[in-house]
């Protein structure tokens, strides 16, 4: 496994790769969810290249850039073990230097949901996401199901720019009692950890509600909003029933559809989200 940090090397190192390559894009402090991509790109493609850099572009001002949890060793011994070819971790410096002032911005999938309540996000998101596409150039990149909306605003700007290669989205990792594992959790004290239990309960219960025959999505919001709100830990920051597509809210429930939902508990904004098939 090589670990390189230059763009130049990168490109070099591309060129003697054997196709199809897969590309996993990270901000690293992998778990589960990560290595569930790593293996079905190993599984799929020749050749496996993971990034990890934490993008500066993505977070907000008062965001937890600072505080996002890092261990570079630990995780490139993980990807060492799950025989990853390459591992492309390369600096701000190296990915922003001075004067870089072009973005991509993805327009109305982007607005809405993570996008309204995290101004310039996507932006971020998109813009590194563009650059690892066009250094690599690999056959596929994996997302993860858990950032719904991040996997559709990068497969829309993949459809409207013309880049050569596919996205695949992959499902959603758990822990043993539901919470989708994330970086994030580890910022979870136990009292905020059980609470953080919410987020899985309330899509539990918009499935029931849907298999049960529900297909006001109005009615779904309001119960799990209900729910929600029992736990006094937690603050939502929204609730929704949209297009899985589009991301347009719905009146009527159309599969496919996403229910999506984000929650702070103290300090840690957690998200989640389940399709309504
Ligand atoms: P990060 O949060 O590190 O996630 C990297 C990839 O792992 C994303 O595609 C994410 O959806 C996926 N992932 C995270 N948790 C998962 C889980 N529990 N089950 C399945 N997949 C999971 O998402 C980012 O980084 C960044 O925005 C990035 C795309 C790297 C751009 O900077």
């Amino acid at each position: 496994m090589k670990v390189i940090e230059k763009i130049a090397d990168m490109r070099r190192l591309r060129q003697k790769l054997s196709e199809p390559i897969g590309l996993v894009p990270t901000m690293g402090y992998l778990h589960e969810g990560h290595l569930s991509l790593v293996r079905r790109a190993r599984a799929e493609t020749s050749s496996v290249v993971v990034s990890i850099f934490v993008n500066p572009a993505q977070f907000g001002p008062g965001e937890d850039l600072n505080s996002y949890p890092r261990d570079i060793e630990r995780d490139l011994a993980l990807l060492k073990k799950e025989g990853v070819d390459i591992v492309f971790i390369p600096s701000t410096a190296e990915m922003y230097p001075e004067r870089f002032d072009s973005w991509v911005e993805v327009g109305e999938v982007a607005e809405r949901l993570e996008g309204a309540c995290r101004p310039g996000h996507f932006r971020g998101v998109a813009t590194v996401c563009a650059k690892l596409f066009d250094i690599v150039q690999p056959t596929r990149a994996y997302f993860g199901q858990k950032d719904a909306q991040q996997a559709v605003v990068i497969k829309r700007m993949v459809a409207d720019l013309n880049m050569n290669l596919e996205i695949v989205a992959l499902p959603t990792v758990r822990e043993p009692d539901g919470l989708a594992m994330s970086s994030r959790n580890t910022y979870l004290d136990p009292e905020q950890r059980k609470a953080a239990l919410v987020l899985h309960q309330a899509l539990t219960l918009a499935q029931e509600l849907y298999t049960g025959g529900e297909r006001n999505a109005e009615r779904i919001r309001r119960e799990m909003r209900v729910l929600i709100q029992k736990q006094l830990l937690a603050k939502i920051d929204y609730v929704s029933v949209a297009d899985a597509e589009t991301l347009d809210e719905l009146d009527r429930v159309e599969p496919p559809a996403l229910v999506s939902l984000a929650v702070r508990i103290g300090r840690t904004r957690l998200i989640d989200n389940v399709v309504l098939e």
